[in-house]
Formats: structure tokens, C-alpha cells, sequence
């Protein structure tokens, strides 16, 4: 009988994604695997009898990676099986900073008594007119299963899209489209591109890799997508370049006291990976994961 703990609730595993072989613990200390979604597992004691820990999601900074290599536990993620939430979540920011969907709404909102707002509406919709993502430059840094599907949907919504990733794998190469130009110089993506999505991981090579000098090379009509990690950018310097008008939008989904309220700033509350089919795909990998290493020890992301 194997022992496991969720750490916090992963939605999919109400599934019974386990079989009787396994016993849901409440304690990580009884645990002999873990499954985590966004818990930082930093601070906890790693108890000897645990074997495995699967994290629900793509990055793995909550995790700490160093204890669990000491100790020789497994660490898996799902590498894309939320990429589609998260694209349809970056296309929605894009679509957010660049159209004023939410003042159209709004004004619709406070002018429902109104019998003629349909006519009123007409000579109003020019203070909500925007900008079209079609036609523009998009820039994406990071060409891992989320890149390569932003990527690849950027160039059916007609944008003329440029990927930049210095280890893109032999799998995200074959799957992106051809249509996606491979810029070898970040900088260029930075100078050149009028929307910049970042989908890399949080490392000590990528922490703050937006910061004030590769702002100040952005076009002041840029917009800035973040729905990776809000440490690969440094949102100070990002807010005070909204404010002086070097830059028109950052869109992230990590909310936090810089970001929140300042002005161009559009934030959601880590929401990329939360749709109904992104947790459920996350809950079955990450149990697989665990299940095939328990029972076979085999180390494969299914
Ligand atoms: C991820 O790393 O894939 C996301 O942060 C997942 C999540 O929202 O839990």
C-alpha cells in the first residue's frame, strides 16, 4: 500500500485517479509521494519515506529541488498539459491591453436605462477605440510547450511572430510553425517587436531578465505579457516606465503591491492554468507520474 498527500487541492485528482493500491494521507510526514500545485514547499521538512513529488503545473520554483536531489526524492512536472489554458489566457491579456473591451462594457453598463443606447452607443464608441493585434510584431521569449503554442496561434490570428529560445528542444522545434522566425538575439525581440509574451522558466539566469535596460529598448507602443513568473521581470522598473510613458502595457498574472492598481498595469490572479481541462490534465499526468515511478520505477512524463 503507497501512501500519498495533496498539499493543496489539485483539482483533478477527485477523479480516483488512484487506484486502492493507494492511501490519501493528510500529512506530508506519512506521505511516501506528494502532490503539490502552487504550495511553496520550501519551508517543510522532507520526511525520509518520501520517494516522489509531482507538481501540477509547468514550473517547478515552489519545490525546493536541492533538498529533494540530497535525499534522492523524484521530482516530476506536466510539462503542457496547461498550455492551452495558459495560451488562451495570454491571447485574452493581448486582446485586453489592446481593445477597451472593459470601458465598453462599462459604459453599456452605467447607460442600460437608456432607450436609445443604441444610438447614444454610436457616438460614443470612438472613446473605446483600439489597436488590432493582427499585423503586428510578436515577440516570444521562451519556446517551451506554452511558446510554441502562443507562437503557433499568434500566426493564425495573422500577427508576424519571432520565437527566441537558446535551448529550444528537438520536440518544441518540430511542433512550431514554420511561419515563427527564429531570432537568435534577444535584443532584437526587444527593440523590434510591438508584443512581447515571456514563457520562460524562473531561474537564476532568467530572474529579472526584463529589467530597465531591455525596457528602455522597447517601442513606448509595446505591450508586455508575463504569465510565467512575475520574479523574470523587474516590475519596479516596469511600473516606473508605464508611468513615464515608455511603454503602453504589462499584462501579468502574478498580482502583488507594485503591479496591482499602477497605471498600464492589467493583472489577474494566477488564473493561466485555471479551466476545467487544464487541472484535470495536470491532476492525471502528475498522478501517472507518480503511479509509474511507485509501481515501475519508471521516470516518465505521460
Ligand atoms: C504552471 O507552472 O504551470 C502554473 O503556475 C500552474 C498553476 O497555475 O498552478
Amino acid at each position: 500500500m503507497y501512501q500519498y498527500t495533496c498539499l493543496n487541492p489539485i483539482a483533478g485528482v477527485g477523479l480516483d485517479l488512484f487506484s486502492d493500491e493507494y492511501k490519501k494521507v493528510d500529512d506530508l510526514k506519512d506521505a511516501q509521494a506528494a502532490l503539490v500545485r502552487s504550495a511553496a514547499m520550501h519551508d517543510l521538512d522532507l520526511p525520509d519515506d518520501l520517494l516522489a513529488v509531482a507538481r501540477a503545473g509547468a514550473g517547478v520554483n515552489n519545490i525546493p529541488l536541492d533538498k529533494c536531489a540530497e535525499k534522492g526524492i523524484v521530482v516530476f512536472n506536466t510539462p503542457g498539459a496547461n498550455a492551452n489554458g495558459v495560451k488562451e489566457l495570454v491571447f485574452a491579456g493581448m486582446l485586453y491591453a489592446s481593445r477597451d473591451i472593459v470601458g465598453g462594457i462599462d459604459w453599456c453598463l452605467a447607460n442600460q436605462s437608456d432607450e436609445n443606447i443604441a444610438k447614444t452607443a454610436e457616438k460614443q464608441k470612438k472613446n473605446f477605440a483600439g489597436t488590432e493585434i493582427s499585423g503586428k510584431k510578436l515577440g516570444v521569449i521562451g519556446l517551451g510547450a506554452i511558446g510554441v503554442l502562443v507562437a503557433n496561434a499568434a500566426v493564425h490570428m495573422g500577427m508576424d511572430v519571432y520565437g527566441y529560445d537558446p535551448y529550444i528542444s528537438v520536440n518544441a522545434a518540430w511542433n512550431l510553425s514554420r511561419s515563427v522566425k527564429h531570432i537568435s538575439n534577444v535584443e532584437d525581440i526587444y527593440k523590434e517587436c510591438d508584443i512581447i509574451t515571456i514563457h520562460v522558466p524562473l531561474l537564476d539566469s532568467t530572474k529579472k531578465m526584463i529589467n530597465a535596460d531591455a525596457i528602455a529598448m522597447m517601442k513606448p507602443t509595446a505591450i508586455v505579457l508575463n504569465f510565467a513568473r512575475d520574479l523574470l521581470v523587474d516590475e519596479e522598473a516596469m511600473v516606473d516606465a508605464l508611468a513615464a510613458g515608455k511603454i503602453k502595457k504589462y499584462v501579468s498574472d502574478f498580482p502583488n503591491t507594485t503591479t496591482v492598481g499602477a497605471k498600464g498595469c492589467i493583472v489577474t490572479p494566477h488564473l493561466g492554468a485555471s479551466t476545467a481541462e487544464s487541472e484535470d490534465n495536470c491532476a492525471i499526468m502528475a498522478v501517472r507520474e507518480i503511479r509509474d515511478y511507485m509501481e515501475n520505477g519508471n521516470i516518465v512524463h505521460s
